[in-house]
C-alpha cells in the first residue's frame, strides 16, 4: 500500500491506550498503524519523525464563538485568525453556534455562519444552533438535525441580548429533542437573582470601589448551581439529553454527579480558563479583560472541576473562546456591566490542560486525550470520524512534546487578541506539528495551512459519552 505521509515512532496516544508506532496516511484518512512502516510502505511517503514525541488525535474544541456579535462588538476572533490559532494549538474540529438575531428563523442563522466560514476556515468546523425564542423557531429543529446539526443551545441568561430562554421553551425543546434524536445545551445562571446582585451593586460608590470584582461578587455559585439544577428537572422529568456548557463551578459538578448516578441523562463540560484560573485575577490591575460569562470561579472549584474530570462526571473541556481585545473591554470605563464578556483560548487548551493535567499528575495521557479530543467528539457526534487514531479515521493529529516549553506571548500567536490570560506562562504540549484531513496545517510550531481548506462536518448520535 502506497502511503503519502508516514508519522515515524512516536507514541501513539488514545482515550484508552499509549502505544510505540507508526502511523500511516493516504489521502484524508489513517489507512495503517503498525511497526516500521516506512521499511515496507515508504517509497515516496513523507516522513515526519515524531520520536521522544506523543502523537494525539487533534483537539476538538466543542465551545466557540468566532466573529460573534456580542455586548454591543464583535468577538475579536473570526474563522481565518480564530481557525489558524486552533491549528497552532492543535485543534482541529471547533464547533461554533449560529445564533439567530432579531427575528431571524435557525435556518438564517445557520446559513449565515456558513457564510461567515466558507473559504476562511483552515481547521474543520461544525455548529450548534441557539434557540432564542422556541415558539417561533422550533419548526426548523428537525431540518437542521437532519443536515447534521442536532446540537441546540438555550441561555438561561442574557435578556438583553434577546437570547435568554424560560424554562417553559427548556421543557419544550428538551421534549423536541428528546423525539428528534438531538441534544440541548443549555448555559445554565440564573437570571432573575443575578439582576438583583447587579442592580444592589451597580451605583458609582460600590463601582468605584471594587472595579471588576464586582463580576465576581455578583456571580455566586448559587447563580449556576440554581439554573443547573433547574435544567437538571426539566430533563428528568421530559427524559430528553441535557448538555452543561462551560460548567464553572464544583456545585455543578456535584449536582450533575448526582443526576448521572440517578440515570438522568446529563453531561457537562469545563472550559480551560476554570482549570486554570480564579477569580483573584479581578483584583489585577487589568482585572476587566478577565470578564467572561460564567465567570472564573474560586480555587477550591478548580479542583473539584480537575476531580471531575477524572472521575468522569465532567466529561469534556472546551475553551468558550469568545476574544476580545484591549480596545474593546476597554467599553467597560469602570461599569463591569459593559465589559464585552469573552477570552481568546483555541491557541492555547491543550498546552493548559496538558500542562496542569497530565504534568501535574491531575489526569492521565490518556484522560487528556479523552476530554480534549474523544469525548467531545463522541458527545457531539464526531466519533470516530474525528477524536481518535484508528484506522478509517480523519487524519487529524497533534504531535506534541512530552516535555520542552514555550512562553505564551500574545504577540507570537495567530489570535487577533492584544493579550493572553497565560501570558508569560511557561507551557509544555502546543503543537509541534498539526494536521488536518492529511494535510500539514501547522509544521515546526509555525502555521503552513491554507483559508479554506476547513469543511463543515456534518454531525449525528449525539450524547453518547
Ligand atoms: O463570556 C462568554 N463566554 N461569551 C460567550 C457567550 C456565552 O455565554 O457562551
Ligand atoms: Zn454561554
Ligand atoms: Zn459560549
Amino acid at each position: 500500500m502506497n502511503l503519502d505521509i508516514i508519522v515515524r515512532g512516536g507514541r501513539l496516544v488514545t482515550a484508552s491506550e499509549t502505544t510505540r508506532a507508526d502511523l500511516g496516511i493516504r489521502g484524508e484518512r489513517i489507512v495503517a498503524i503498525g511497526d516500521e512502516l516506512a521499511k515496507t510502505h515508504g517509497n515516496g511517503a513523507k516522513i515526519i519523525d515524531a520520536r521522544g514525541r506523543y502523537v494525539i488525535p487533534g483537539g476538538v474544541d466543542a465551545h466557540v464563538h468566532l466573529a460573534l456579535p456580542f455586548c454591543g462588538t464583535v468577538s475579536a476572533d473570526d474563522y481565518d485568525s480564530g481557525t489558524r490559532a486552533a491549528a497552532c494549538g492543535g485543534v482541529t474540529t471547533l464547533i461554533d453556534f449560529a445564533i439567530p438575531y432579531g427575528k431571524e428563523t435557525l435556518r438564517q442563522a445557520v446559513d449565515n455562519w456558513h457564510a461567515r466560514a466558507a473559504g476562511k476556515a483552515c481547521v474543520d468546523y461544525s455548529f450548534h444552533v441557539a434557540i432564542t425564542n422556541w415558539e417561533r423557531q422550533k419548526k426548523d429543529v428537525k431540518r437542521l438535525i437532519d443536515e447534521g446539526i442536532p446540537t441546540f443551545k438555550q441561555f438561561m441568561i442574557y435578556e438583553r441580548e434577546g437570547w435568554q430562554s424560560d424554562d417553559a421553551a427548556m421543557f419544550g425543546a428538551l421534549e423536541t429533542l428528546r423525539d428528534l434524536g438531538g441534544m440541548l445545551c443549555v448555559h445554565a445562571e440564573s437570571s432573575r437573582v443575578l439582576s438583583l446582585l447587579i442592580d444592589r451593586h451597580h451605583n458609582r460608590a460600590a463601582m468605584k470601589k471594587h472595579g471588576a470584582y464586582l463580576h465576581t461578587m455578583t456571580r455566586p455559585n448559587f447563580v449556576e448551581a440554581e439554573a443547573i439544577q433547574r435544567a437538571i428537572q426539566w430533563t428528568r422529568v421530559t427524559g430528553g439529553r441535557l448538555f452543561i456548557v462551560h460548567m464553572s463551578t464544583g456545585d455543578g459538578a456535584d449536582l450533575v454527579k448526582q443526576a448521572q448516578e440517578e440515570g438522568v441523562h446529563v453531561l457537562a463540560e469545563t472550559c480551560a480558563q476554570y482549570l486554570a484560573l480564579d477569580d483573584s485575577v479581578f483584583a489585577k490591575k487589568d482585572g476587566h479583560l478577565y470578564a467572561t460569562c460564567p465567570q472564573v470561579k474560586k480555587p477550591r472549584d478548580q479542583k473539584r472541576l480537575w476531580q471531575g474530570l477524572a472521575s468522569g462526571e465532567v466529561c469534556s473541556i472546551s475553551t468558550d473562546t469568545c476574544t476580545f481585545t484591549r480596545k474593546q473591554k476597554a467599553m467597560w470605563k469602570g461599569d463591569w456591566t459593559k465589559i464585552p464578556m469573552g477570552m481568546p483560548g483555541l491557541e492555547t487548551m491543550l498546552p493548559v490542560v496538558y500542562t496542569l493535567g497530565v504534568r501535574k499528575g491531575r489526569l492521565t495521557i490518556n484522560q487528556f486525550v479523552d476530554k480534549c479530543c474523544t469525548a467531545p467528539a463522541k458527545i457531539m457526534g464526531l466519533y470516530p470520524r474525528k477524536g481518535t487514531l484508528r484506522i478509517g479515521s480523519d487524519a487529524d493529529l497533534a504531535i506534541i512534546h512530552p516535555t520542552k516549553t514555550r512562553q505564551v506571548d500574545w504577540r507570537k500567536m495567530q489570535t487577533n487578541c492584544d493579550w493572553s490570560p497565560y501570558q508569560g506562562w511557561s507551557l509544555a504540549g502546543f503543537a509541534e506539528h498539526t494536521f488536518c484531513r492529511g494535510e500539514q496545517i501547522v509544521n515546526n510550531y509555525k502555521f503552513c495551512g491554507r483559508n479554506g481548506f476547513g469543511q463543515f462536518v456534518p454531525r449525528a448520535n449525539v450524547g453518547r459519552p
